[in-house]
C-alpha cells in the first residue's frame, strides 16, 4: 500500500509495512527510513547522554486499528527523567495531571490517585482500563461450578479455563429471556469471542429462572456462597462467560461497558482517574507462538521478579481516565544483560539485537543512569477535557475510521514511475 499524504513527509513515498510507516529513500534505493511510532529509544540514549530530564511534543505514526480513541498519526506529550524513582515519577505526574484538569475543567483529581495492579484491574473488570465510574464488577466463580453437570461449564473447566459472572441488578426485568437469547446482548458477547451467554435471573420470590442444568448446579449451600460472591438478590440477573481466562475478561469487559451505557449506570458527572502499575513484561502471543512484550521491550523487570524473568511484574503504570488510556510509561531497563535478556525472550537474537538496538546496548555499556518516564496521549487528553466522544473531532483533517485521508484520498496509488525513481517494484 502506498500512500502520498502531504501531513506527513513530501519529499518521501510512505509505505505500510506490518505496524509501523515506513518511507523509502530515493537516494539509498533498497533503504527505508521508519517514522517513529514513539520517541522511546531517543529520549532514553538522551538519558544516557546526560540530559538529566527531557519532554517533547512529539508526532508519531501507527499502523494499527483505528477506534474512536486512536488515529494513526497523533501527538504525545513524551517525558523522561534520570535518577528518580518510581513513586517520585508517579506523584510527579498525578501533580501535572491535577493542575490540568483544575486549570481547564476546574475539576480537583483526588489526590493521591487510586491504584490498582494489572492483576486486579483484570480479576475485577476484565480490562486493564478501567472505567470505575460504575461498579458492576466481575466476580470468578469456577470454584463453585467445578462439579456442575452442565457440559458448557465442565468443558471449560477440563480445558484449564474460568467461569465468571457479570450480576446486573435489577437486570432482570431490564433484559427479557429473548433479548438475551438472540437480542443485542447476546451480539456484543458474541463479536468479543464467546460462544454464548448463559444466564441465570433471580425472580422476586427468590427462585432461579434459567437453563436448568445450570441452576441444579447449586446445592443450598452453593447458592447461599454464590448469592454472596455475586453480591446478587432478587430481581438481579446474572450473564455467565465460560473459557480462557483472557477472552473470558474481554468479553465481560465489553458486556460491562454495554450494560452500563445501555442501562445508563455511568455518572457522568463522575471523574474516575487511576493509576493501573504492575503489568506483565510479557504476554503469550497464539499467532506468533511467542512471548512479547506487554508495554515494550525496554520497560524494566520488578528487580523481586528477576528469579522468573518470564513472568516477571513490570514497572510499568498507565494512567486511566473514565476508562481510556491517557498515558503510559516504566522504568526502564539500564543495564545490557537484562535488556539482552529481555530481547531474547521475546525471540530477538543476539545478532538482531545488535543490528536493530545496536546503539542503545552500546550506550547501556557506558554506564547508563537510572531513568523512567511516560508519554501522554495529547489529542485524547483534549477529547476528554473537551467532553468530545471520538479524538478524530479535536484533530484537524483527521483519517476516517478505515485510516483514509476524505479531504486527499490518502492512500492512493503513485504513478509507476515514481516507483520507478525509487527503484521500488510493487509486488
Ligand atoms: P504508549 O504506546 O502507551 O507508550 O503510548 C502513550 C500514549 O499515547 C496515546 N496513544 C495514542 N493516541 C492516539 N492514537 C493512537 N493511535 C495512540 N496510541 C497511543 C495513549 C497512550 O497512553 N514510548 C511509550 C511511552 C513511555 O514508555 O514513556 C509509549 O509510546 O494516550
Amino acid at each position: 500500500m502506498v500512500s502520498t499524504d502531504p501531513n506527513i513527509l513530501s519529499i518521501f513515498k510512505v509505505i505500510v509495512i506490518v505496524s509501523c510507516f515506513t518511507l523509502v529513500h530515493f537516494m539509498k534505493p533498497g533503504t527505508f527510513y521508519a517514522l517513529p511510532q514513539s520517541p522511546q529509544l531517543f529520549k532514553q540514549m538522551l538519558m544516557v547522554s546526560g540530559f538529566d530530564k527531557y519532554y517533547q511534543i512529539a508526532r508519531c505514526f501507527r499502523d494499527e486499528d483505528l477506534r474512536a480513541d486512536r488515529q494513526p498519526e497523533f501527538t504525545q506529550l513524551d517525558m523522561e527523567l534520570a535518577f528518580t524513582p518510581l513513586e517520585d515519577m508517579l506523584s510527579l505526574n498525578e501533580d501535572l495531571i491535577r493542575k490540568v484538569f483544575l486549570d481547564i475543567k476546574g475539576v480537583e483529581l483526588p489526590n493521591p490517585f487510586p491504584r490498582l495492579t494489572y492483576a486486579e484491574a483484570m480479576n475485577r473488570y476484565g480490562s486493564d482500563r478501567p472505567d470505575t465510574r460504575f461498579d458492576l464488577e466481575l466476580k470468578d466463580v469456577s470454584d463453585i461450578f467445578s462439579d456442575s453437570s452442565f457440559k458448557v461449564f465442565t468443558d471449560a473447566l477440563n480445558n484449564g479455563g474460568i467461569i465468571k459472572v457479570l450480576c446486573i441488578p435489577s437486570g432482570a426485568k431490564a433484559f427479557s429471556n429473548t433479548a438475551l437469547k438472540k437480542g443485542d446482548i447476546v451480539s456484543e458477547a458474541i463479536k468479543s469471542g464467546a460462544k454464548g451467554l448463559p444466564f441465570l435471573k433471580i425472580q422476586e420470590d427468590g427462585q432461579f429462572e434459567g437453563v436448568p442444568a445450570l441452576t441444579s448446579s447449586l446445592d443450598p449451600a452453593k447458592e447461599e456462597l454464590f448469592l454472596k460472591r455475586c453480591e446478587a438478590g432478587s430481581g438481579d440477573l446474572i450473564l455467565f462467560v465460560v473459557g480462557p481466562t483472557s477472552s473470558v475478561n474481554k468479553t465481560l469487559d465489553r458486556l460491562r461497558l454495554y450494560v452500563a451505557n445501555m442501562l445508563g449506570l455511568v455518572d457522568h458527572s463522575k471523574h474516575s482517574i487511576l493509576w493501573v502499575t504492575d503489568f506483565p513484561m510479557f504476554e503469550w502471543n497464539d499467532s506468533e507462538q511467542r512471548l512479547e512484550a506487554l508495554h515494550h521491550p525496554f520497560t524494566a523487570p520488578n528487580p523481586k521478579d528477576m528469579n522468573d524473568l518470564a513472568s516477571a511484574r513490570a514497572l510499568a503504570y498507565d494512567m486511566v481516565y473514565n476508562g481510556v488510556e491517557i498515558g503510559g510509561g516504566s522504568l526502564r531497563i539500564y543495564r545490557r544483560d537484562v535488556q539482552q535478556k529481555v530481547l531474547e525472550i521475546v525471540a530477538i537474537s543476539l545478532e538482531q539485537a545488535e543490528a536493530k538496538f545496536g546503539y542503545l546496548l552500546e550506550a547501556l555499556d557506558m554506564g547508563a543512569p537510572p531513568h523512567g518516564g511516560i508519554a501522554y496521549g495529547l489529542d485524547r487528553l483534549v477529547m476528554l477535557l473537551s467532553g468530545s466522544s471520538s479524538i478524530r473531532d479535536v484533530i484537524a483533517l483527521p483519517k476516517t475510521t478505515t485510516a483514509q485521508c476524505a479531504l486527499t484520498r490518502s492512500p492512493s496509488e503513485v504513478d509507476p514511475q515514481q516507483l520507478r525513481d525509487l527503484s521500488y517494484r510493487l509486488q
